[in-house]
């Protein structure tokens, strides 16, 4: 396994948990930050032997943005040549295993943006969900105007974006829908760990084609959803996992899934 700087790793059974690891800042999201996330990603993404991914903060910060003091001193043609922000979100959003985001504290512009990336979000009770790019001078770039609003709705996201400093605690957060389940504190990871391992238990086929299903409620018209879902449906028919699956019901007994 590498040395990362930044972020820790570990794996318990099939879930891989990584926790952002920058503490003095915050987790605000530099370069390197983003390069190891994304290198952890890819690699859990790869390895047969995990069904599920949980990313993390600290109890003070999930992560407080993108980091400020790294970019304030670009310039929009290297911003744009360097395809800026767009590394980040290609990278995760290409993630074909479910990702848990487990959110303590701050999440704050690129870290709202980070959690939201991911497919489902649990939240520590004190919780904060914000896009005060504005204050910047600048508007959300790693999803913030599209994602925030599809999960919270237009007027909700419109007050967050343009004033800055209407944020989301917890349970305003899980009342929109953006965040699934709020839990005190010290055992929001725990209990992320358990639904990711739950999620992990599931043959990895049919997760996988549910997590594209589910997103193509965002890119499809419902018939051409409607279309992609039943397809996949059907292909499932193809794996031993179904085999297994509708087996063990008939015989009134646990499945026992090898992720074929
Ligand atoms: N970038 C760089 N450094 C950051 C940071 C960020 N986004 N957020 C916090 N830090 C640093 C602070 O500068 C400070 O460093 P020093 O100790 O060296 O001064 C350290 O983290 C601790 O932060 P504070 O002293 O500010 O802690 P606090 O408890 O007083 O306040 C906070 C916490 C309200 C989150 C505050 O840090 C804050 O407002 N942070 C910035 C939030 C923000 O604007 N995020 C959006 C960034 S832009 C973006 O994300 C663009 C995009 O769409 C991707």
């Amino acid at each position: 396994a590498p040395t990362y700087n930044m972020i820790k790793t570990e794996v318990q059974g099939r879930v891989a948990i990584i926790t952002l690891n920058r503490p003095k800042a915050l987790n605000a999201l530099c370069s390197e930050l983003f390069y190891e996330i994304n290198d952890a990603l890819s690699r859990f993404d790869n390895d047969s032997g995990i069904g599920a991914v949980v990313l993390t903060g600290s109890e003070r910060a999930f992560a407080a943005g993108a980091d400020i003091k790294e970019m304030k001193d670009t310039e929009f043609v290297n911003n744009y040549k360097s395809n800026f922000l767009g590394h980040w979100v290609e990278q995760i959003s290409k993630m074909r295993k479910p990702i848990i985001a487990a959110v303590n504290g701050y999440a704050l512009g690129g870290g709202c943006e980070l959690a939201m990336m991911c497919d489902i979000i649990y939240a520590g009770d004190k919780a904060v969900f914000g896009q005060p790019e504005i204050n910047l001078g600048t508007i959300p770039g790693a999803g913030g105007t599209q994602r925030l609003t599809h999960a919270v709705g237009k007027s909700k996201a419109m007050e967050m974006i343009l004033t800055g400093s209407v944020n989301l605690d917890a349970q305003e957060a899980m009342s929109y829908g953006l965040v699934s389940k709020v839990f005190p504190p010290e055992k929001l990871l725990e209990e992320t760990i358990k639904t990711a391992a739950k999620i992990a238990a599931k043959g990895a086929v049919s997760v996988q084609m549910a997590k594209e299903a589910v997103n193509q409620a965002y890119e499809l018209n419902l018939s051409s959803g409607l279309h992609f879902e039943r397809r996949l449906f059907q292909a499932t028919f193809a794996t031993k996992d179904q085999k297994e699956g509708m087996a063990a019901f008939a015989e009134k007994r646990k499945p026992d899934f090898v992720h074929e």
